[in-house]
């Protein structure tokens, strides 16, 4: 998709990303991830705001010249320096001579670290202007969203608010780039998917800078991953409060991994006991599952029940490598039930239970350590598991 007009003034020169398969080399994006640059035309200057990734480059240049000529560009806003949105610094630099770069001082400093010394550079604060003539580009610093240098560009006469990645999402915007436009229920979830991935970490900085821009009249929201909100632009920015709440729904995640099914057949059984009380419920295999997928369900779930077969006498490392995952986003406590598979000796609960209460997890008794094939007995220890979790969880 090449530039595309938003609202007088103001296009979107971004790129669509179908090539990479794990974004940060860690989340898959198999539906693809834009990166939204945009210009905008004021009456006496012009700004570029952000760039893509450092791949697509020339289709960046090649966009925005559509639009302006890259020699005309007068300020090259960086919202945020990782390099999904500055990969392509150097080749917008080149091209355009006499843009100064604005971002925040850190942000100068990350872009100096990156690329550099040499271009001309603004640093703004909190409520520092910009002036392009009839558009005033007002900044507010957003820090930690998604690093510690980040801010929003807002546009007054617009009233656009380029949010970078806060309100972002994952999925390519091919064809379909206004919310009036896209398949709702697609994007949600896989904005929740970014979300718990990229910025869960960083729940209290969202609710800091929803407090922030509360007041603010936003007719256009224009992040820098996914669609431009026009229709509505306060639901994604609503939906990230939420998830940034904290509040837990009445649901509990079963994740587990298997080699031979021994461990499957217990997660089976766990999760049909647990749909008879008519809680909600969703089971995952790491085996098959990647943690991206399990995350977005796990910031607003209550309680998680967690299996593992043993494994040279260690837990299974697709269970290690998913509690590394809660450890690194630091997911906020929620109750675990454990049960672990062995055949020959196993001390796979007290090794799960210290790794969670060394995360901050609380964990409830009985856990549940079964011998081969679970036999009729085990399930009488499981059931005992889930009546605990029940009454923790209607306290
Ligand atoms: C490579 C490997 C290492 C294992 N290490 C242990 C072990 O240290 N202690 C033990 O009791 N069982 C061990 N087992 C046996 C498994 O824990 C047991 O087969 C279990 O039932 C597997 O669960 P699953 O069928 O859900 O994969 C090991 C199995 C494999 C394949
Ligand atoms: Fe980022
Ligand atoms: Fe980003």
């Amino acid at each position: 998709m090449a530039s595309l007009k938003i609202c007088e003034d103001t296009f979107w020169v971004g790129v669509n990303d179908k090539r990479d398969i794990l974004f940060e080399g860690l989340w898959p994006i198999t539906n693809g991830v834009s990166y939204n640059a945009y210009i905008i035309k004021g009456s006496e200057k012009i700004a570029l705001i952000d760039s893509v990734d450092k791949f697509y480059s020339k289709e960046l240049l090649a966009n925005i010249e559509e639009v302006v000529k890259c020699s005309e560009i007068d300020y090259f806003i960086m919202n945020h320096i990782e390099p999904d949105h500055s990969g392509s610094f150097e080749a917008v630099i080149k091209e355009a001579k006499k843009a100064k770069v604005v971002s925040s001082q850190s942000g100068i400093n990350f872009a100096r670290s990156y690329y550099g010394e040499n271009f001309e550079a603004i640093t703004v604060k909190d409520g520092d202007i910009i002036d392009l003539g009839n558009h005033k580009l007002k900044f507010i610093t957003a820090p930690w969203l998604h690093w510690p240098e980040t801010i929003f560009t807002y546009d007054t006469l617009s009233q656009a608010l380029f949010s970078c990645d806060a309100f972002g999402t994952f999925g390519s915007i091919e064809g379909k780039m206004f919310d009036e436009d896209i398949d709702k229920k697609f994007y949600e979830s896989e904005m929740k998917r970014y979300f718990a991935d990229i910025v869960s970490h960083y729940s209290q900085y969202v609710l800091k800078a929803g407090e922030k821009i509360k007041d603010l009249p936003i007719k256009i929201l224009c992040p820098s991953h996914g669609p431009i909100y026009r229709k509505d632009p306060k639901y994604p920015i609503n939906l990230y409060l939420k998830w940034s709440s904290g509040k837990d729904e009445e649901k509990v995640l079963i994740v587990y991994g298997s080699m031979y099914d021994h461990t499957d057949e217990i997660a089976n059984y766990v999760e049909n006991k647990i749909k008879e009380k008519g809680i909600d419920v969703k089971s995952f295999n790491v085996c098959k599952v990647h943690p991206s997928f399990i995350l977005p369900e796990l910031i607003d779930a209550k309680a998680v029940i967690l299996g593992s077969p043993t494994y040279e006498a260690s837990i299974y490392p697709p269970i290690t490598n998913f509690l590394e995952y809660v450890k690194v986003k630091s997911i906020k406590q929620k109750i675990f039930g454990v049960f672990a598979n062995y055949t020959w000796g196993s001390n796979i609960p007290e090794q799960i239970k210290n790794r969670l209460n060394e995360i901050g997890m609380k964990v409830i008794e009985p856990m549940v350590l079964i011998k081969g094939r679970m036999k009729e007995e085990d399930k009488n220890k499981i059931d005992a598991l889930i009546e605990n979790l029940f009454k923790v969880l209607k306290d």
